[in-house]
């Protein structure tokens, strides 16, 4: 899962791919390079590390110039990420170029092959084995550089978006995808290739998402061909005019993404329910549910596919389906759900949440839903990505990019979708009453407010974190709709601080991990008045009377637990079902500013990437 970049124009390729490197370092920060034509030569600089390192030593090797180039940020897959294993890779004569995100499965036996025929290999990685073969294939069949990449490609087995370059043929850069993503941005005199389109979002709206096993010759002075891979139909590619602003992409004053994203969770909420929740009016009108309605309201149950924090949105939204909808349903990890052999069947709707929209497992155990008949439905964040587009309808969350590794505003925005979901279809099914239902959209569209409400924490948060930063463990619990909850700010914590955190459903204590607890345990417990008070109010009791250092999320004006908490954390009044949309805001700071103040990377955390494009 890394991020490329690759631009051809008038401007200076250098500065246009290391600024969109670092926009798409999210994807991948274990390695970057970039390979740049210049005076009739083509220069490669690469380096472990960020693109920070990269822009250091391509300063020092005076590589910092050339009208077409392109670049990778890694996240290593085959070969451990160090110098030589970095993109972009050189084909044995020096002539071809190339960068790839995504895996080549069948990359050993092709390697065999190669190196039988007289080919050596520098790196570890499935990528240059492939530059190799199109090299092969180049050479042998006499063809052009497009054609020989397609050929290449029709005897891989895998996943990749790729961008390659003959130094011979220094205007045109032949790019393909299947599995990753991969934009071209069109502008006047110029074009960009980017894994999304943050790195030419300033310079142009206009893009052309590949599809799935497509490719494209993006030459200078001439419209884009794109093609299928497997027999060579030409497609009409369609132009598309994003909204996405720099603005959304950027800091905006914040230290890190994670904390922009925390903060933006009240505007992010308004977006994804704007146009579609009409309070005055009584009203939830969605497309992709309107259109497939009867689906929904004959479903035999629900299964929801997804993984990590999607996965708990996920959790959430079995209690929203159950209660306001009266729809049985099953939420699964999509990585177990794609190995088993599930029973599913024409009567099934199938709910799969994915931020990235890239997630392999999740992308996997749609395919699987979708061979087996079931209705599939997307609920996304990225506009175009791979599962928007793999599902038969869907959802998009509105929540603008989210670079934070932590996922934070794509969470409430997910639980958003997911509650105007199960409002409809529970106001459809005649299971909530007309003044019920006005009521519960009057209080989503209070939410926003309320979460501001809820930011102004924060100082309190910061209190909280300077006193249990050296914790060595930490539990989260909670019941009903907030047990998911728990087991988010359990993930949020671990991520990025690297605190061993367990999430539990409050009465789940005395099974076992109570055992656990002593003076150095803090226990983080959501205890909001709506939602099992009393019963959380006695869990409390038992960590307490076992020396257990109690963080309580309560309901403002909670007298009770204040007395037994060693610090409280305040969230406004709300009714029980929209609780975790505030409940959820104290624990996203808390894992913050604990990683922030043991000095780790918030925003890049070790070993973690964005979005899981491998297995
Ligand atoms: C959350 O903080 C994580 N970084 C991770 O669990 C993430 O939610 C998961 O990889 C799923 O990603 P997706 O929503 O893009 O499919
Ligand atoms: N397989 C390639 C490598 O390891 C690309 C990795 C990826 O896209 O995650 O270098």
């Amino acid at each position: 899962m890394c991020g490329i970049v690759g631009y051809i124009g008038p401007k200076n390729a250098y500065n246009v791919v290391l600024k969109g490197l670092q926009r798409l370092e999210y994807r991948g920060y274990d390695s970057a390079g970039v390979a740049l034509y210049a005076d009739d030569e083509l220069k490669i600089c690469k380096t472990k590390g960020k693109v920070s390192e990269l822009v250091k030593k391509c300063e020092k090797e005076n590589i910092t110039s050339g009208h077409i180039g392109i670049g990778h940020t890694r996240w290593a897959t085959h070969g451990e990420p160090n110098d030589v294993n970095s993109h972009p890779h050189v084909s044995n004569s020096g002539d071809l170029v190339i960068i790839h995100n995504g895996i080549i499965e069948n990359y050993e036996s092709l390697k065999k092959e190669l190196t039988n025929r007289g080919y050596s290999f520098e790196s570890d990685t499935d990528t240059e084995v492939l530059i190799n073969l199109i090299e092969d294939v180049k050479k042998k069949e006499n063809v052009k550089l497009g054609k020989a990449v397609q050929v290449a490609l029709n005897q891989t087995i895998g996943a990749y978006a790729i961008a390659v370059f003959d130094r011979n043929k220094p205007n045109e850069i032949v790019v393909a995808r299947l599995g990753s993503p991969l934009a071209i941005g069109v502008g006047e005199d110029e074009y960009f290739i980017a894994s999304d389109a943050s790195p030419f979002i300033e310079f142009t709206n206009k893009s052309i998402y590949l599809e799935d096993g497509e490719m494209a010759v993006v030459r200078l002075g001439r419209n884009i061909k794109v093609r299928k891979i497997k027999n060579d139909k030409l497609i009409e590619p369609y132009v598309q005019e994003l909204q996405l602003s720099l603005d959304q992409i950027e800091k905006a004053g914040y230290e890190h993404f994670m904390l922009k994203e925390i903060y933006e969770q009240p505007e992010a909420i308004k977006d994804t329910y704007r146009g579609r929740m009409l309070p005055e009016k009584g009203l939830i009108r969605m497309a992709g549910i309107d259109d497939n309605i009867e689906k929904f309201l004959n479903a035999r149950r629900i299964i929801v596919i997804a993984c990590g924090t999607s996965w708990h949105a996920g959790l959430v939204s079995e209690y929203l389906f159950e209660d306001f909808a009266r729809i049985p349903v099953e939420v699964e990890y999509a990585s177990e759900f794609r190995y088993r052999n599930p029973i599913i069947t024409e009567d099934d709707v199938v709910i799969a949440i994915s931020q990235s929209g890239e997630t392999a497992d999740t992308m996997a155990a749609i395919k699987i839903a979708k061979e087996k008949g079931a209705f599939v439905f997307g609920v996304c964040n990225v506009v175009g990505s791979s599962i928007s587009r793999e599902t038969h309808a869907g959802a998009y969350t509105h929540a603008g990019p989210e670079i934070g590794v932590a996922s934070t505003k794509a969470f409430t925005t997910q639980i958003t979708i997911l509650t105007l979901i199960a409002l409809k279809l529970g106001k459809q099914k005649g299971e909530i009453s007309n003044s019920q239902f006005h009521a519960y959209l009057n209080e989503l569209d209070s939410i926003p407010e309320k979460i501001e409400r809820t930011l102004q924490t924060n100082d309190a948060v910061i209190k909280v974190a300077e006193a249990y930063k050296k914790a060595k463990n930490c539990l989260y619990l909670g019941r009903g709709h907030n047990f998911p909850v728990a087991l988010e700010g359990a993930l949020k914590l671990k991520e990025i601080s690297y605190i061993h955190a367990e999430g539990y459903p409050a009465a789940e204590m005395k099974h076992g991990p109570i055992a656990l607890i002593d003076e150095m345990m803090p226990v983080v417990v959501i205890a909001t008045k709506k939602g099992h008070y009393e019963k959380v109010v006695s869990n409390i009791q038992e960590i307490k009377s076992r020396k257990g250092k109690i963080i309580a999320v309560v309901t403002e004006g909670d007298t009770s637990v204040k007395q037994m908490a060693d610090h409280i954390l305040e969230v406004p009044d709300t009714f029980e079902e929209f609780t975790p949309l505030l409940t959820t805001i104290p624990l996203q700071l808390l894992s913050y500013h604990i990683a922030v103040m043991l000095g780790k990377n918030v925003d890049q955390p070790r070993n973690l990437a964005k979005s899981v494009t491998v297995e």
